[in-house]
C-alpha cells in the first residue's frame, strides 16, 4: 500500500482549522497521474467530512478515458454524508464504504441505492488486513492509502505502508492537535517504528518529494 499526502515541513497534513489545502498546481498534477495508475484509492471518513474529496484520477487534458481507480471510504458505521462528492459521483466513478458489522442496514441501503458498493470487512472496526485481502481478491493491486492521520496510523501499525510518497510543503503549520501523516497512539520507541529507505527526493516547484520505500 502507497502512503501518499501533502505534509508542512514540520509533518502536520492540516491546519489547526483543519485547511489543507497544502498541494501546489504542479503537486496535484502529479497526485493525478500517481492515481491514474492505482486500482483503489483509500481514504477516512473524516477526509470526506472534512475536505469532501472528490478523489479522481483527473487528466492533464481531454475527456477522461476510463472510470478511475475505485474510491473506498473507511467508516465504522458507514458514516459517509451522503451529499458528499465521492458519493454523488459514485454512478460515474467506481466508489465503496470499508465498514464493519456495526453499520445499519438503512445506511447501507442508503449507500447502495446511490450505486455505492458497501464492503464489510471487521465486526466493529474496519480491519485493515482484511479490506486489503477482499480488495486484492477483486483484482485491486495497486492501493494508494490518502489519509488522513488516523486511517493512516490504522494501516501503518499493521506494518500494511510499504511505499510513502510525500509532498513537503515550504510551510511551518505548528499545532498539537493538528493532524500529522500518522496520528493514533503512535509506536513507542524509535527502534520499533517501521523503516523507510529514501528512494527518491526531488523538487517539483517550491515543494520537495519524498518517495520511500519499506526495508
Ligand atoms: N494533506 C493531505 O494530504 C491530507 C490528506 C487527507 C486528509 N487530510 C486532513 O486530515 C484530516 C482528517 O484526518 P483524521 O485523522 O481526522 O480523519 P481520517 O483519518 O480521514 O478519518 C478517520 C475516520 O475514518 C474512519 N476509519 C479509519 N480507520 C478505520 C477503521 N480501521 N475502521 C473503521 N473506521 C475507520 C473512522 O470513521 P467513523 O468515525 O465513521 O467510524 C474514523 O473516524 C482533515 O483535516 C483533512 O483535511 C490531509
Amino acid at each position: 500500500m502507497v502512503l501518499s499526502a501533502a505534509a508542512s515541513i514540520d509533518g502536520k497534513i492540516a491546519a489547526a482549522s483543519g485547511d489543507s489545502a497544502l498541494s501546489s498546481p504542479e503537486d496535484l498534477r502529479r497526485v493525478h497521474r500517481l492515481r491514474s495508475r492505482a486500482d483503489a484509492i483509500l481514504v477516512g471518513a473524516g477526509t470526506v467530512r472534512a475536505d469532501d474529496p472528490l478523489l479522481t484520477a483527473r487528466p492533464a487534458r481531454g475527456p477522461r478515458a476510463a472510470p478511475g481507480p475505485l474510491r473506498v471510504v473507511l467508516s465504522s458505521a458507514g458514516r459517509v454524508p451522503l451529499g458528499s462528492r465521492v458519493v454523488r459521483t459514485a454512478r460515474e466513478t467506481p466508489t465503496a464504504v470499508a465498514c464493519s458489522g456495526l453499520a445499519r442496514e438503512g445506511t447501507r441501503r442508503a449507500l447502495e441505492a446511490r450505486s455505492v458498493r458497501v464492503i464489510e470487512a471487521g465486526r466493529a472496526r474496519v480491519d485493515p488486513g482484511l479490506l486489503l485481502e477482499k480488495l486484492a481478491a477483486e483484482g485491486v493491486r495497486t492501493a494508494m492509502l490518502e489519509g488522513g492521520g488516523s486511517t493512516v496510523w490504522e494501516f501503518a501499525r499493521l506494518g500494511l505502508v510499504d511505499e510513502i510518497r510525500v509532498a513537503v510543503a515550504p510551510v511551518l503549520l505548528g499545532g498539537s492537535r493538528s493532524p500529522t501523516l500518522a496520528d493514533g497512539a503512535g509506536f513507542p520507541t524509535v527502534r520499533g517504528s517501521p523503516r523507510f529507505r529514501l528512494e527518491r527526493a526531488s523538487r517539483l516547484g517550491g515543494d520537495l518529494v519524498l518517495q520511500y520505500a519499506r526495508i
